[in-house]
């Protein structure tokens, strides 16, 4: 029987991928760059049995560990995920694991990105599958594979662009600067944590309806070299406009398919205009973004996060803030969950 536990951390997108040319491969329509997030991370631990079956139990934030549910679409991707390893390694076993979350879960602070990234990482060393985790970019095919594209930017730390390609082989992440590279600050502004309606695996599926995906899809392909251009050189005014600009352009779509999605609440919209009360009256540069969910991401430089920090405490909507810098990407520890 073999054991293995590796730790994940979750990923803001500062281009974000929206809506997939491949359902089954989870492949993305467009490339799309993020930071990996050092607050909000999953540890999980995979070991392989010999029972009858596979016994998965995951502890959110705040709760007692759960039994996954075999019903809900994030259970059928992992209870896949598991039979895609056990069948690459030619195995017959069984499979016990536990994973810890410790941030708000499915509340758009990509806690599929750790999880699936965990997990993965996990299984393939359970099942003995070491090459396939120590080749990065394979790592990465596995964890988008997954059922969460989004995800396999986590499997490098720092800034992590995933490539969106054309087919299984071209369709992976690599690493575009280090966690050292540059000291930006993710203030995660915590307005809502109650689970979210729509999950985004099924808003990907009804992209395609937004008479406004073309030319996000457009738009993005223009944009996106000047962004890489942007986080390699540090110019953070650059950067901070595209961030807060895709944002937008995602939501747009989001809002405009059908059915049609509304992630954000007043407390988001309220944030948004805060921030930019933060550049127009205090020249501070501080711009937000928003995955599929209510919360808020303030990127900042990490000398102005104190002043973001405390400018954003007087919102009525924010509950809490969790400070984030880029961090390592996935990676084996030691310490076991059972
Ligand atoms: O994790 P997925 O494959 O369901 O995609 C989620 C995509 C967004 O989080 C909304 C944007 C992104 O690129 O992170």
């Amino acid at each position: 029987m073999s054991k293995a536990t590796v730790k994940a951390p979750s990923n803001i997108a500062f281009i974000k991928y929206w809506g997939r040319a491949d359902q089954r491969l989870f492949i993305p329509l467009n490339n799309s760059v993020s930071m990996t997030l050092s607050s909000c991370t999953t540890v999980t631990t995979a070991e392989t049995i010999k029972g009858s079956s596979d016994d998965i139990q995951i502890k959110f934030y705040g709760k007692n560990y759960q039994k996954l549910k075999a019903d809900s679409k994030k259970a059928i991707n992992t209870f896949n995920l598991i039979q895609r390893v056990r069948k690459i390694a030619k195995s017959n076993l069984h499979v016990r694991i536990r994973s810890v979350n410790n941030f708000p879960a499915d509340a758009g602070i990509a806690s599929s990105a750790s999880g699936f990234a965990a997990l993965t990482g996990a299984l393939l060393l359970a099942y003995g599958l070491h090459d396939k985790f120590d080749d990065k970019s394979e790592y990465s095919r596995q964890i988008r594979m997954s059922g969460s594209a989004s995800a396999a930017r986590s499997a490098y730390g720092g800034f992590v662009e995933l490539l969106a390609g054309d087919n299984n082989q071209s369709s992976f992440t690599r690493q575009v600067a280090d966690e050292h590279h540059w000291d930006l600050v993710d203030l995660i502004a915590i307005i809502d944590i109650q689970k979210k309606h729509t999950p985004s695996s099924e808003g990907h599926e009804a992209a395609r309806s937004s008479p406004f995906l073309n030319s996000r899809i457009d738009d993005v392909k223009k944009r996106y070299p000047k962004i890489i251009k942007a986080i390699i050189n540090r110019d953070f005014c650059s950067l901070g406009a595209e961030i807060e600009r895709d944002s937008l352009s995602m939501h747009a779509v989001m809002l405009t398919q059908s059915p049609s999605l509304m992630y954000w609440e007043p407390g988001s919209i309220s944030i948004m205009k805060d921030v930019i009360a933060l550049r127009d009256k205090y020249g501070i540069q501080a711009f937000s973004t928003f995955d599929a969910g209510a919360n808020a991401h303030v990127i900042c430089q990490k000398k102005d996060a104190k002043k973001v920090q405390s400018h954003l405490l007087n919102n009525k909507y924010i509950k809490s803030l969790i400070y984030n810098e880029p961090t390592s990407g996935a990676h084996i520890i030691h310490e076991h969950l059972f």
